[in-house]
């Protein structure tokens, strides 16, 4: 039965199978993987990210990256607007960094907005070739996010001052199937971090 599946001479061993299962199919603790934070400005992406961040880091074993919006649109995409076209590149960028990370077996803490769900499918699709790919929906609602108006944005959107802000005159959409949605409303960054660490061990990429 071990055979099933696999692209095997019929003359091999069953060491000879062991070792090929072993190279074939190394188990997830072993390979990069990454984590796609996505959700509306003032979600908690950021937040969330760097809290996980600091204990992937304390368990060790991995490199890991953090590719948060913002810091991305300073260095990477420093001459990328909001437009749609601009969103999808800046993504995409994002996910072939993260894609390299992840095939050299370090781990990639993403957290754009990364609003379209075709932009959010290809780079899942580019990333999967090459590891794991753990995708969070942030889903504080956008009453929440714009209450919190943490850098005046939401306020300026609906001013008329900002256009094209996500969530106010611009679409964002939700993922269908994420591998974890979360809202970050009544908990703490601490509580949600342990829910995405539970989520990575029962995945099987924490060792
Ligand atoms: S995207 O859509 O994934 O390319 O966006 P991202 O690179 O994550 O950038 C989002 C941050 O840019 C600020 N900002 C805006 N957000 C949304 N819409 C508009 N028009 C806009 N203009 C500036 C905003 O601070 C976002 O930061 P976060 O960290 O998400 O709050």
């Amino acid at each position: 039965r071990l055979r099933e599946g696999l692209d095997i001479p019929d003359w091999f061993t069953y060491p000879e199978i062991v070792t090929e299962l072993r190279r074939t199919y190394p188990p997830r603790y072993a390979q990069g993987f990454t984590v796609f934070f996505t959700g509306l400005s003032g979600s908690g992406k950021s937040t969330l990210a760097n809290a996980l961040l600091v204990k992937l880091m304390e368990v060790g074993g991995r490199p890991v990256s953090l590719l948060d919006g913002d810091i991305v649109r300073t260095h990477l995409s420093s001459e990328l607007g909001f437009s749609k076209e601009h969103r999808d590149l800046n993504v995409s960028r994002i996910g072939f960094v993260a894609s390299e990370i992840t095939k050299n077996r370090g781990i990639a803490i993403c957290a754009p907005i990364a609003p379209y769900t075709a932009t959010r499918r290809e780079v899942r699709q580019m990333i999967e070739a090459v590891g794991g790919f753990v995708e969070i929906h942030v889903a504080t609602p956008l009453s929440i996010c714009e209450a919190r108006d943490r850098k005046g944005l939401y306020a300026k959107a609906r001013a008329g001052l900002i256009k094209d802000f996500t969530g106010i005159d611009d679409p964002y959409e939700e993922p269908e199937s994420p591998d974890l949605k979360l809202d970050t409303t009544d908990a703490s960054p601490e509580a949600i971090v342990q829910l995405i660490l539970l989520k990575l061990e029962a995945l099987g990429y924490m060792p």
